[in-house]
């Protein structure tokens, strides 16, 4: 049966090594993207020439009017989509002391009201299928200097559990949360090969490890409520 998947913030990084290994497993690919519209045409042309269709919606999930049209513009083309991949995220550092309002509602806008508001419409509109939230491991300890990230992920980890308890039978909810896994603005290589040292498993990551998750999960169809880490231990510190 034809099946396609939705992936939020889906060009680069994490999220585009998930829309390939869904693509190079049959799935029709609806790929989101908000700056990195070049990487996504570049991505969704890769997609074609694998034999899958492929394409892409631009769209600033900070905006609520605009990430309510996402649902709706995916199911128009993509009747068949059964899978919704919230992978779209702000990381900022920021603590308490220093968080304004603006800086607080752009970030929990994009990292929970999105996920929030993309699986109520998913939900109303396909009837049946799959979400998987990309939390973070960070999120099962206080990790202060990014407040509001960090916020958004424990409500994005409670969101997972919430809406699978009230969407079954008809569309699970599962979480994926990654640990130390691909640099960022602020954590270089280095300095997660660093902090990785001290992790029960002693090393960091790969985009693989979160990907096979994100497929297991997809694949195991009596899983919904559950958050699988993928952080080498991190979460138990
Ligand atoms: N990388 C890690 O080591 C790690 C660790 C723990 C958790 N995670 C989680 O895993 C997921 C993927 O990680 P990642 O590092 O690949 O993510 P990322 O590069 O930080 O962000 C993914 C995408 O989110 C999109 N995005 C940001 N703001 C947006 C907005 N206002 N509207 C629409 N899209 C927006 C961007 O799309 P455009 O580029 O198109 O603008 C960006 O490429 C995230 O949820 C992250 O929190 C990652």
């Amino acid at each position: 049966m034809k099946k396609a998947a939705l992936i939020t913030g889906g060009a680069v990084r994490i999220g585009k090594a998930v829309a390939l290994a869904l693509a190079e497993r049959g799935y029709d690919i609806a790929l989101h993207c908000r700056n990195s519209e070049k990487q996504a045409v570049r991505l969704a042309g890769a997609v074609r020439r694998a034999g899958r269709d492929c394409e892409v919606f631009c769209c600033d999930l900070s905006d609520p009017a605009a990430a309510l049209e996402l649902v709706p513009a995916v199911r128009r083309r993509f009747p068949h989509c059964r899978l919704l991949i919230n992978n779209a995220s702000v990381f900022e550092r920021g603590t308490l002391r220093d968080l304004s309002p603006s800086s607080w509602r752009r970030i929990m806008a994009v990292n929970l009201d999105a996920p929030v508001f993309l699986t109520r419409a998913f939900a109303a509109a396909f009837r049946r299928g799959h979400v998987v939230n990309l939390c973070d491991a960070k999120a099962a300890a206080n990790f202060t200097s990014h407040f509001a990230y960090t916020m958004s992920k424990k409500a994005l980890l409670d969101f997972t559990a919430m809406s699978a308890a009230g969407l079954g039978p008809a569309v699970r909810v599962n979480a994926v949360a990654p640990g130390l896994i691909l640099p960022s603005r602020e954590f270089g290589t280095r300095d997660l090969v660093r902090l990785s040292a001290g992790l029960p498993l002693g090393r960091k990551g790969t985009v693989s490890d979160v990907v096979s998750a994100v497929l297991f999960l997809e694949d195991n169809p009596y899983i919904t409520g559950q958050t699988v880490y993928v952080d080498g231990g991190m979460h138990l510190l």
